[in-house]
C-alpha cells in the first residue's frame, strides 16, 4: 500500500539516539531503580541487572531497531510485513500495552509535576506522608495527570522532527547535566559516606532467588522501553546508514548510566537526614514521601535541589511517555489511515479516560504496573525475541546494512534464539501466577 505522504524521518542520528535515550530514560531510572536496589541487596543488584541488560535487553533492543527499521512500519505491520497475518495480533498487543503502561505512568508523573511545583514553593508541608496520601488519588491526581497527557499529546501530534525530536535532543541532555550536579551536590552532604556504603554493598545472598532475577529482568526490560514496540517505532523512522549495534550500546549505556547516577543522589540525600530506614519501605515512599520530607527540612538548599529533583523526574518521564504513546499513534496512522494530529488527540484523550481508575486508587495502578511489566512486557519480549530469532527471514542482513564490518552476529542470533527465550520462560512461570494472584486480590 502506498500512503499519500513520505513517512516521517529523524532529522539525524543524534536526534534518533537522544529520542530512544528518551525514552528509555524515565521514572523507570529514578524511581524503580532505587527502590529495587534498596529491596534487594544494593550493589549486587546492580550487578544483576547489569548482566540482565546485557544478555537479556540489549539483544532485545537491537532486535526492535533491526525489525523497525527493517520494516520501516508501526508495530502491526512490521509483524505482518515480516511475518504474516499469523502475527499481527501481537502488535495489537504491543498497542495493548501502551495504553495500559501510558494510563498509570502519566499519573505518576502527574505527581512529579505537582511535587515539583510545591518543592519550588516550599509547601510541602510536614506531614509528606499524609501529603502524598492527599495528592496521589482522588481529583487532584486526575488534574495533574490529564495536564501531563495533554502535554504528551500535543509533543506528538508535532510529528517527529518538529515534536519528538525538537524535545528529546534538548531535554535529555539537560537532564544529564542536572542529574551529573545533583550527585555533586549530594556528594557534599555530611552523611554522604553511609549512603554510599548502603548503596554499593554487595549483598549477594539475597540475589539469587528467582523473584529477584525476575525483578531485575522487568526492570531491564521497563527501563529500556522494551517489550512492547516503543524502541520499534522510533526505528521505523530510521535510514538505512544508521549502525544499529553501535546505536543499541549507545542507548542501554545511557540508561544505565542514567540509572546508576541517579543512585548516587537518591541516597546519600536519604542518608543526610537519617531516613535510611524508610528507604524501602513501599514502592513509592522513598521518592515521594521520604525525599520530600528531606528537602522541606533543608530549607531554601531544599527547595533548589528539590524542584531541580522533581524537575529532572517530570522530564524524563514526558520523553517517555511521549514514545509509548507515539507506538499506538504510529499504529492508528498506518491502520487506520488517520492523520497524526486526529490519532494523537483521539488516542490521547482515550488513555487519559484509561488512566482515570489508577488516578482514583493507588492499587489499581499498582496491579497496571504489575500486570504491565510481569505479562506484556515479558510476554511482549519473548515473543519479540523469537519472531527476530526465528522467523524474520534474514535479520543478519538487516544489521548488516549500515554496520558493515560487525563481527558477533552469531552472539546475537544466539542469545536471541536460544538465551533470553528461556531466561524470558523461567520468569514468566513464576511472575503470571504471582500476578494474577494481585489482580484476584483487587478485585476481592
Ligand atoms: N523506559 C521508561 C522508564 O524507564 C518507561 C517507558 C517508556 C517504557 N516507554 C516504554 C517502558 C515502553 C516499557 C515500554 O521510565
Amino acid at each position: 500500500m502506498v500512503s499519500a505522504s513520505p513517512r516521517e524521518q529523524w532529522a539525524s542520528k543524534f536526534g534518533f539516539v537522544m529520542a530512544a535515550v528518551g525514552s528509555a530514560v524515565g521514572l523507570g531510572n529514578m524511581w524503580r531503580f532505587s527502590y529495587l536496589t534498596a529491596e534487594h541487596g544494593g550493589a549486587a543488584f546492580v550487578i544483576l541487572y547489569l548482566a540482565m541488560m546485557l544478555f537479556v535487553g540489549l539483544p532485545v533492543l537491537l532486535a526492535e531497531l533491526v525489525l523497525g527499521r527493517g520494516a520501516g512500519r508501526s508495530p502491526v505491520q512490521a509483524l505482518g510485513h515480516f511475518g504474516g497475518n499469523a502475527w499481527k495480533p501481537l502488535g495489537l498487543l504491543f498497542v495493548a500495552s501502551g495504553f495500559v503502561i501510558l494510563a498509570y505512568y502519566s499519573v505518576i508523573a502527574g505527581w512529579t509535576v505537582r511535587y515539583t511545583i510545591e518543592a519550588a514553593l516550599d509547601s510541602f508541608g510536614s506531614d509528606p506522608a499524609g501529603h502524598f496520601g492527599e495528592i496521589s488519588e482522588g481529583p487532584q491526581a486526575i488534574v495533574w495527570h490529564l495536564i501531563f497527557m495533554a502535554v504528551t499529546s500535543a509533543i506528538v501530534a508535532r510529528g517527529i522532527k518538529g515534536g519528538i525530536e525538537l524535545t528529546t535532543t534538548v531535554a535529555m541532555p539537560l537532564l544529564f547535566l542536572v542529574v551529573c550536579g545533583l550527585a555533586v551536590y549530594a556528594a557534599t552532604l555530611d552523611k554522604a559516606g553511609p549512603g554510599y556504603t548502603y548503596y554499593l554493598q554487595t549483598d549477594f545472598n539475597d540475589v539469587f532467588s528467582r523473584e529477584v532475577l525476575s525483578e531485575a529482568a522487568g526492570q531491564a526490560f521497563f527501563s529500556l522501553s522494551l517489550g512492547m514496540g516503543a524502541m520499534l517505532t522510533y526505528a521505523s523512522y530510521l535510514s538505512k546508514d544508521q549502525h544499529l549495534p553501535n546505536e543499541s550500546v549507545m542507548i542501554a549505556a545511557a540508561d544505565f548510566a542514567v540509572a546508576f547516577i541517579a543512585g548516587l543522589v537518591v541516597f546519600p540525600l536519604l542518608f543526610a537526614l537519617g531516613l535510611s530506614s524508610e528507604v524501602s519501605e513501599s514502592t513509592v515512599g522513598a521518592l515521594f514521601i521520604t525525599l520530600p520530607g528531606a528537602f522541606g527540612r533543608m530549607g531554601a538548599t531544599g527547595q533548589i535541589i528539590g524542584t531541580l529533583f522533581f524537575a529532572t523526574l517530570v522530564v524524563g518521564a514526558l520523553t517517555s511517555a511521549i514514545s509509548l504513546l507515539e507506538v499506538v499513534v504510529a499504529s492508528a496512522m498506518d491502520t487506520l489511515q488517520w492523520s497524526r494530529h486526529k490519532s494523537a488527540v483521539v488516542f490521547g484523550g482515550i488513555i487519559a479516560l484509561c488512566g482515570l481508575p489508577a488516578a482514583v486508587d493507588i492499587d489499581v495502578l499498582g496491579a497496571m504496573d504489575e500486570v504491565a511489566n510481569n505479562i506484556f512486557l515479558l510476554g511482549g519480549g519473548l515473543a519479540l525475541a523469537v519472531f527476530v530469532g526465528w522467523v524474520m527471514p534474514d535479520p543478519i542482513g538487516e544489521v548488516q546494512t549500515g554496520a558493515p564490518g560487525v563481527r558477533w552476529f552469531f552472539l546475537w542470533r544466539t542469545l536471541l534464539r536460544f538465551v533470553v527465550p528461556a531466561v524470558l520462560l523461567y520468569i514468566l512461570v513464576d511472575a503470571v501466577p504471582r500476578t494474577v494472584a494481585t489482580l484476584a486480590g483487587l478485585f476481592r
